[in-house]
């Protein structure tokens, strides 16, 4: 294939605030006294803050009003902005820019496709929203992944054929949302996570465009 454009999700790919967001479902899951674990978390990456809260909700077997859930969805988030404000440029993932410099000296176009609402704030915290030519988030999809939406929009502002964008992604959710927009995915991370992805790499660490493995 003929990569035209990266399409990247953000939380565990570009920043590691998949950790921040589990610590803060953990202290709300901590009050009902049951244990959410890391793979139990595996299935709240990629999926939105409400459709998260109903699986948490759903592991600890517990049952709340949806005034409650509003409540406590806007709570976990009070949590993880308070970790979200500490982070400075130095919390970028280990070869992300300088992957993000050699996609923008191929003239490969860029974009992010998240989930997240705090997107925006993230990548202001981070100096990092200049590397991306369109931004999609939480904000301007309706659909969650694995829906393909927030990827086939990056696409479509992009003015890219979904058959020619890669996308990066660290989440199960994620990968099966490129695969439904018609886009190859590179997996970050496990491959006993990612293993739907097209090809699947630990971090940016040492990745070079020519090194991809996608055909
Ligand atoms: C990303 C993360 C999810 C998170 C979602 C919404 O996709 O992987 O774990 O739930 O964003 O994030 P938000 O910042 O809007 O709560
Ligand atoms: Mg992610």
């Amino acid at each position: 294939m003929t990569i035209l454009a990266c399409l990247f999700d953000l939380d565990g790919v570009i920043v590691d605030t998949a950790r921040f967001h589990y610590l803060a479902w953990k202290v709300i899951s901590n009050r009902w006294g049951f244990e959410f674990t890391e793979h139990h978390n595996e299935r709240l990456k990629g999926i939105s803050r409400m459709d998260s809260l109903e699986i948490l909700l759903e592991i600890g077997g517990i049952t709340v009003t949806s005034k409650d859930k509003t409540q406590l969805a806007n709570e976990k988030n009070q949590i993880y902005l308070e970790y979200i404000m500490q982070m400075t440029p130095e919390d970028v993932l280990p070869g992300v820019r300088n992957f993000l410099h050699e996609l923008r000296n191929n003239f490969i176009k860029t974009g992010l496709g998240s989930a997240s609402k705090n997107a925006g704030l993230i990548l202001e915290r981070t100096e990092m929203a200049s590397f991306f030519d369109v931004i999609v988030d939480g904000n301007l999809v309706t659909k969650v992944k694995p829906d393909p939406e927030v990827f086939a929009l990056g696409a479509k502002l992009l003015r890219i054929n979904n058959k020619n964008c890669v996308v990066f992604e660290d989440a199960v959710a994620g990968v099966q949302a490129a695969h439904n927009a018609g886009m190859k995915c590179i997996g970050i991370g496990s491959p006993l996570i990612v293993r739907e992805a097209d090809a699947v790499y630990p971090g940016f660490d040492n990745l070079r465009l020519k090194d991809l493995c996608i055909n």
